[in-house]
């Protein structure tokens, strides 16, 4: 196969999910349904359950898992599916975000019990920003689920996107039949056999044919008939070039646990879903057919050993082929960097591979060199952009419990920070560390690692902080005015980018009032 040929038969993607929607489930069925595994049950959930006692001690277990299920590759009909996974617990978000910054597309599951919940609609906001395409898969048809029309109308209006359903549901909960696939015409029987992996789509010409009264009694059959020309007359035929720019979204219907519903999405999502694309960098866009080899790390996973201090950086390779033991160009250390043993990871199998294409996403084994959203590339000098950092929304200070491990705290917190597990903020005034999290559990996770990995002790100490923001004014001496006029709450990220950290919302419309030149920003790239 030919270089151009790998790329076109590449379709990278995540799962993206309220909690229990289902995406954990959905996940192995795609891989069954692909042959990657013989059986269910080999996807461990990542979910971090809140009923476990101790939360931190359950994500150290999630972690050892995480590693295996970070990517899950497998062939299916000459496509080669790449699935990202994206952790489950909404203090993640931002690994979530991270994540999605690495894929081409999207499935977002639904449950159609619980309809649009809170995290499908912050995650769909990430999706928008990127004109990610999305392909929606409502999941749990086999409970009583909202009926279908409403539940598009919800995902319509509370999502802000463009539907259009392909196949079509029969019933629901106790009567759920099957569903009509309205593209090929064809009816999908459910059984409620959960260990099939065949489902048998019977085609029919005419959709008044007399055997499908039969198959799903009359009653129903006069529904489907309604219902059909009902989606006819609402929706427009799907436009795949709509699609492609993240205007519309192709809705499925199925039933994850019952393996019902999976042929026809991962065939249509081969079919449809867009391969590697150009993507922007500091210096111009690149295309994935460029010969020149760039990627960029998305995701650092730290090694489970507290004895040795490797981690995994994750890569997405962006263009030209990824070869083992040649040297590449880290932008940001201006350092040679060559790999011994990158890993690929085909369904649960990790295996050192000697190339690998656009599209893949492949783990490096790192001393220390990388950041979240370092560039590798060829010898070229640019930076891929799509991985900023977000306003955290939780903040503490850090106080460290041991003067004689000062230097492991900093290294400990250094690394942790550069794994993107929190952002780190130093206040100009004084020196002091602030730790931004999205979520509460960071902090407990942060205190538990600095302990069991750099030996050092922690704490925090509570502060008030609404948001901070990235501040930046073509004019610098503005800048320097405002920094000065706002000593006090001016602090530098990791990359010694200034922000400034607002106490209240108020404080912060003060401060736009009175420095009107002065940008403020929600995330680090603007
Ligand atoms: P998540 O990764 O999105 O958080 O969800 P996950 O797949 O873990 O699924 C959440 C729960 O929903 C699981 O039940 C799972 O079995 C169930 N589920 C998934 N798909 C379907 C479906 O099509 N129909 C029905 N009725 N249930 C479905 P659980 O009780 O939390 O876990 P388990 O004990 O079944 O593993």
């Amino acid at each position: 196969m030919n270089f151009e040929e790998e790329i076109k038969r590449r379709r990278t993607f995540a799962i993206i999910a309220h909690p229990d929607a289902g995406k954990t489930t959905l996940t192995e069925k795609l891989l069954l349904f692909g042959g990657a595994i013989q059986s269910a049950g080999a996807v461990k959930s990542n979910k971090i359950k809140k009923s476990t006692t101790s939360d931190f001690m359950e994500i150290e277990k999630q972690r050892g898992i995480s590693v295996s299920t970070s990517v899950m590759a497998f062939d299916y009909k000459n496509y080669k599916v790449n699935i990202l996974d994206t952790p489950g617990h909404e203090d993640f978000a931002e690994d979530t975000y991270r994540t999605l910054s690495a894929v081409d597309s999207v499935i977002m599951v639904i449950d159609c019990v619980k309809g649009v919940e809170p995290q499908t609609r912050k995650l769909l906001e990430v999706c928008r920003m990127r004109a990610t395409p999305v392909i929606v898969f409502v999941n749990k048809l086999d409970r009583e689920g909202q009926n279908p029309f409403d539940l598009l109308d919800e995902i319509e209006k509370e999502l802000k996107i463009k539907v259009r359903p392909l196949t079509w549901p029969i019933g629901i909960g106790k009567s759920f039949k099957g569903v009509y696939n309205l593209i090929e015409k064809s009816l999908n029987l459910f059984t409620g056999d959960s260990k099939t992996t065949v489902e048998a789509r019977l085609k029919f010409t005419d959709i008044n044919d007399k055997q499908i009264d039969k198959l799903i009694t009359e009653d129903f059959a006069t529904q489907l008939r309604a219902d059909v020309d009902l989606i006819d007359g609402v929706y427009d035929d799907l436009n795949v070039e709509k699609y492609l720019e993240g205007k519309i979204s192709p809705v499925f219907f199925g039933s994850a646990v019952n393996n019902f519903g999976i042929n026809e999405l991962l065939d249509c999502f081969v079919d449809i879903a867009p391969g590697p694309k150009p993507r922007d960098t500091d210096d111009g866009s690149v295309a994935p057919n460029d010969k020149k080899f760039s990627g960029f790390v998305f995701k650092i996973h730290a090694n489970l050993d507290p004895k040795h201090r490797d981690r995994i950086a994750f890569l997405r390779i962006c263009s030209g082929t990824f070869e083992r033991n040649k040297y590449y160009h880290h932008v940001r250390d201006k350092k040679a960097l060559r790999f011994s043993n990158p890993t690929a990871f085909m369904a649960q199998q990790k295996s050192i591979i000697d190339e690998a294409f656009p599209g893949d996403v492949i783990g490096l084994y790192d001393a220390g060199n990388f950041k979240i959203g370092d560039t590798l590339t060829e010898g070229s000098n640019f930076n891929y952009k799509g991985i900023p950092s977000f306003s955290p929304e939780l903040f503490r200070y850090v106080n460290n419990l041991d003067p004689m491990k000062t230097k492991q705290l900093q290294k400990g917190l250094e690394q942790l920070t550069d794994e993107g597990v929190a952002q780190l903020f130093t206040r100009k005034v004084d020196g002091r560390r602030i730790i931004g999290t999205v979520g509460a559990l960071q902090f407990e996770v942060i205190q538990h690692r600095l302990k069991a990995e750099y030996n050092a002790s922690a704490n925090f100490d509570q502060i008030s902080l609404y948001k901070a923001l990235w501040i930046a004014c073509p004019d610098r001496k503005k800048l320097e005015a405002f920094m000065q006029d706002r000593n006090a709450h001016i602090a530098l990220d990791k990359d010694e980018k200034p922000v400034f950290l607002a106490e209240s919302a108020w404080l912060l419309q003060m401060a736009q009032e009175k420095f009107p030149e002065i940008e403020f920003h929600l995330k680090s790239e603007f």
